[in-house]
């Protein structure tokens, strides 16, 4: 199956099933003596979804040795740093006053659930509505409660998410933290540029945004299939040659430094470092060196 404009998914299927996969690298670090990071509801939302391979992962019964960059301990100091690059993101824009926050293509993440957020914090999720539906049954099943107030908005993010998001009681007139983690790659480019263009009209000034910063050798296709092929002798069915738009097109960091924002890259090897971790010496990791993440202020 491959991509068409306004294709859908659920967790199990196309670009949902990248989200469980997510997911389930949370739940296996998690669960780490010296985790940088806890999700306890990662692997409860894995078991929900049901895809054998991610629920093996998140139960840690997968045997990834062998493979430098797919071995447990990779896996998890990968999703360790990233999953903290965005976690520290939120914790400094609180500090800093920001109440309002945007996660934007929330997949399985609970931030919503599982961060100190201060009181009067309003958080916003949006993705598909099948994924939204299915994140706040399973996690409202299981008696957990949201530490902020938690709005959430399914909608496609290629469609009119401003005016569904407004309606959900966003105020552009408040600075907001926004975070898209692992959603750019998803969008066409024209829309990735269209999302960048929204979230620059509905930030207000001291608003700030993190995503990834992608190496434009990541976009050519050849990343895709290389690391899909790997991922595939693991045990995984994902394709994410099918699932990325490659090709030609303006990383966030340009579009955003061009619509006036103040943009920082920390390289994956230079988050990795900040955290006392060795970075992955791998081919693939090769490829795409330059790519870590982006945080973008709005001054
Ligand atoms: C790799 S997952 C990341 C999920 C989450 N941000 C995380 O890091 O755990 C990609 C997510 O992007 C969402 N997504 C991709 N394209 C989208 C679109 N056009 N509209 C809404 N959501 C989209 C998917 O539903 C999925 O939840």
């Amino acid at each position: 199956m491959t991509r068409t404009d306004g294709d859908t998914w659920d967790l199990a299927t196309s670009v949902g099933a990248t989200a469980t996969s997510v997911a389930a690298s949370r739940a296996l670090a998690s669960r780490e003596p010296d985790a940088l990071f806890d999700d306890p509801y990662a692997g409860l939302l894995v078991e929900a979804v049901g895809l054998p391979h991610f629920v093996k992962v998140a139960r840690g019964e997968i045997d990834f040795e062998g493979d430098p960059l797919f071995g447990a301990r990779q896996a998890i100091d990968q999703i360790s740093v990233r999953t903290r690059y965005f976690d520290d993101f939120f914790a400094r824009a609180a500090q800093d006053g920001i109440r309002q926050a945007v996660i934007l293509a929330s997949g399985l993440d609970t931030r919503a659930y599982r961060l100190p957020w201060p009181a009067g914090t309003v958080v916003y999720e949006i993705d598909q509505p099948a994924v939204i539906e299915f994140k706040t049954r399973v996690l409202a099943d299981a008696g957990a409660t949201p530490a902020a107030e938690r709005r959430t908005v399914g909608i496609d993010l290629r469609d009119d998410w401003a005016t569904a998001l407004r309606d959900a009681g966003f105020d552009q007139d408040r600075p907001t933290a926004w975070i898209a983690e692992g959603l750019l790659i998803y969008l066409p480019p024209e829309a990735q540029d269209r999302l960048l263009d929204t979230v620059t009209a509905l930030s207000a000034p001291g608003s700030r945004i993190a995503t990834e910063h992608m190496d434009p050798k990541a976009l050519t296709g050849d990343w895709a299939k290389a690391m899909t092929e790997r991922a595939q002798r693991h045990g995984s069915d994902i394709d994410l040659t099918k699932l990325f738009y490659s090709g030609e097109r303006r990383t966030a960091t340009e579009h955003l430094s061009a619509a006036g924002w103040q943009t920082t890259v920390l390289t994956s090897n230079e988050a990795y470092a900040a955290h006392g971790l060795e970075p992955v010496r791998d081919e693939l990791v090769a490829m795409i060196g330059g790519s870590g993440y982006l945080t973008a202020v709005r001054v």
